[in-house]
């Protein structure tokens, strides 16, 4: 593996963990870090043997606190456009990953921080844990895709509330408004993403690929596209060895073991 200056990379019972390291800058999001994670999700993207992949940040304060402020700062617009499009390119990677991806938010994630959070399949968040897409504040707007993706998850309205006004909602008000999943202890937080990813790594890998593509494609189109590509999906695993272990396991009564290869 390829080293980092800015991420930290694991690997644990086909579980792998990206942790965002600039602790002294809440690690913030500047232009090297977007690049190398562009990066290591290729090497993620063509490794077969890991199964989940869980995002979270070092430190105890922050997932991410945003896009570097001190390289914003300087940008024209042209150079601004460009950033913009570095980070949207980089999340909208992490978002087609073929594998789960869960946020565990350990503190702040605000502006970038939040729209990677976003972008993940689903967020764990520990009690302490902030959010917010603070730009405003800057005379900005979010430019990572926080303006759509905040919307589609938890309505047009709830979004346009908090870009409009920059607010931050604490752990259990983002678990209410539907952009986390589960809340935990800040001390219990990997445990329990560690424990759902390690469920999820379990299952078949063609299936679990196959979820979340129609999932994904399916949001953006219509109900019958939509059940069309989850047709095709379904086809696609029942082409899969895994189907057959499946199918067969239960039937003899005995716990399936999955090796994730399509038949010929
Ligand atoms: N960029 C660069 N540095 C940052 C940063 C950021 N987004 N967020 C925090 N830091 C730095 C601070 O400048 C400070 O550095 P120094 O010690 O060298 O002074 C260090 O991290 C610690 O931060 P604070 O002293 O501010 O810590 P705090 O506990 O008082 O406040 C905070 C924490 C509320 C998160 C505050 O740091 C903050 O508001 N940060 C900025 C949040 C923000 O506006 N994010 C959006 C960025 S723009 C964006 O993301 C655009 C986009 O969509 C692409």
């Amino acid at each position: 593996m390829p080293t980092y200056k800015h991420l930290l990379f694991e690997e644990q019972n086909q579980i792998a963990t990206i942790t965002f390291n600039r602790p002294k800058a809440l690690n913030a999001l500047n232009q090297e870090l977007l690049q190398e994670l562009a990066g290591l999700l290729d090497v993620i993207a063509g490794n077969e043997d890991w199964r989940v992949l869980v995002l979270t940040g070092a430190g105890e304060k922050a997932f991410v606190a945003g896009a570097d402020i001190t390289e914003l700062a300087t940008l024209n617009a042209l150079q601004g456009k460009y950033f913009a499009k570095l980070g949207q390119d980089v999340i909208n990677r992490l978002q087609h990953l073929p594998i789960p991806v869960i946020a565990a938010v350990n503190g702040y994630a605000l502006g970038g921080g939040s729209e990677m959070a976003l972008a993940c399949d689903f967020i764990y968040a520990a009690d302490s844990a902030m959010f917010g897409l603070p730009e405003i504040n800057l005379g900005l707007i979010p430019g990572f895709g926080g303006t759509q993706r905040l919307a589609r998850l938890i309505g047009r309205n709830r979004a346009k509330e908090l870009i409009f006004t920059g607010r931050m909602v604490k752990a259990d008000e983002a678990r209410d408004i539907g952009l986390v999943n589960k809340v935990c202890p800040a001390d219990a937080l990997m445990d329990e993403v560690l424990k759902t990813a390690a469920l999820m790594a379990q299952k078949g890998k063609v299936s679990l690929r196959a979820a979340k593509q129609a999932i994904n494609k399916g949001l953006d189109v219509d109900l019958a596209t939509g059940c069309e590509i989850e047709r095709d999906a379904f086809a696609l695993c029942m082409a899969s060895d895994d189907a057959k272990e499946g199918t067969t396991a239960f039937l003899e009564k005995r716990p399936a073991e999955f090796k994730g290869r399509l038949n010929e």
